[in-house]
């Protein structure tokens, strides 16, 4: 067992540990920087499909769903096509409107899903075109879809998915570029700059490890803490989502993800000095709206932990407790903000006692409806 876990105490710290590499294996003969285009072997068949789409359906659980939620921003702002994220379960019984022009894409680490399976069968009996995301090779979901990408991020025991999570927006990436390209929406200098930003993404993903240690201290400080509010905007919503969920799960405390400028809208009534929250307040293009945000939440006495980009001057001055990441392109993010919460998570659960790797009630995957 501990060889398994290769010196870690728990699977999921493991596989936190792992992403600077799984990363990189999710990249591994699609991204090439010699060259001028991306590569997927899967969707060469169905190439012309993707460049035609009207409009792209994205089906998912949980943290799949998160990475779905990551690739409509990605998908809509480099290629220009229209994306709706579905909850797996919600889509399969509600009477959806699917045409053979559309592209369903289906995102699963396990690739087992029984709900994902299923919205995957019915699109299919519509005349959609089926892409599969999976990480299992020779899964249910890979056999059901007509083309797909794996996402080689190698095993994943821990039931709280945080390398899969990685993997998948980084195949989800490549794909939204490829798309882009081939829909003459993304410039070749844009498709340049960002193919050149994803090839560092995991000596910053390594980066973000070193952060461990401070993450800890700050685990020891809310590990008693009875709820958390995440709060991100942009393609930091998606994050904030996904470290609500991973505290949830093996930490047992209640968490939600908004996004920030929703508070407004009601849970900035639930704000008071015992309330954590946790905002993702790097630099791009909505940075000086979360500063407003931040600003909001402190005059409500809210304890602030805020993760920011590197060399930041003005959240420290305003947050409890600041954690810098590495800087990289607002489209990009997601893949190293969501790592510091990975870890915060973690501690607090491992600080409350909770089984990490096997929290109460879950499954790795979930085979039934
Ligand atoms: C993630 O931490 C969860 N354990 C869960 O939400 C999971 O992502 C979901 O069940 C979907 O699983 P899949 O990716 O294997 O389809």
């Amino acid at each position: 067992d501990s060889i398994e876990k290769g010196g870690y105490p728990h699977f999921m710290l493991k596989e936190i540990f792992e992403q600077p590499r799984s990363i990189l294996d999710s990249m591994r003969g699609r991204l090439e920087l010699g060259a001028s285009h991306l590569n997927m072997g899967g969707i060469r068949a169905y190439e012309q499909k993707f460049v035609n789409a009207q409009r792209i359906i994205i089906v998912a659980c949980g943290t799949s769903w998160h990475a779905g939620l990551v690739a409509e921003y990605l998908i809509e702002d480099l290629a220009r096509i229209p994306v709706e994220v579905e909850y797996a379960s919600e889509f399969r019984y509600r009477n959806p409107i699917i045409t053979e022009r559309d592209i369903v894409i289906a995102i699963s680490q396990s690739g087992e899903t029984a709900d994902t399976l299923a919205a995957i069968e019915l699109a299919k009996s519509k005349g959609a075109t089926i892409f599969g995301v999976c990480n299992v090779v020779g899964s249910s979901i890979a056999r059901a879809t007509d083309a797909g990408a794996y996402t080689h991020a190698g095993p994943e025991i821990g039931v709280a998915s945080t390398k899969a999570f990685t993997a998948q927006v980084t195949v989800l990436t490549l794909l939204a570029m490829i798309m882009g390209q081939k829909r003459g929406t993304l410039t070749d200098t844009k498709l340049r700059e960002l193919m050149v930003e994803l090839d560092t993404i995991p000596a910053k993903v390594t980066k973000a490890l070193e952060l461990d240690a401070q993450i800890r201290e700050i685990a020891e400080e809310f590990k008693d803490a009875t709820n958390f509010l995440y709060l991100g905007r942009g393609y930091n919503f998606p994050v904030a989502l996904e470290g609500a969920l991973k505290l949830k799960e093996i930490s047992y405390i209640h968490a939600e993800g908004y996004p920030a400028a929703e508070m407004k809208h009601g849970p900035i009534a639930l704000i008071d000095e015992n309330m954590p929250m946790v905002v993702i307040a790097t630099r791009d293009s909505s940075y000086e709206k979360v500063v407003s945000n931040i600003q909001e939440v402190k005059a409500r006495k809210g304890r602030i932990i805020a993760v920011v980009s590197e060399g930041d001057k003005v959240i420290p001055a305003m947050a409890e407790f600041v954690i810098e990441v590495p800087h990289t392109s607002e489209v990009l993010m997601p893949l190293v903000s969501v790592v510091p919460l990975q870890l915060l998570s973690y501690h607090i659960a491992v600080l409350r006692g909770c089984n990490v790797d096997q929290p109460r009630n879950l499954a790795k995957s979930v085979t039934v409806e």
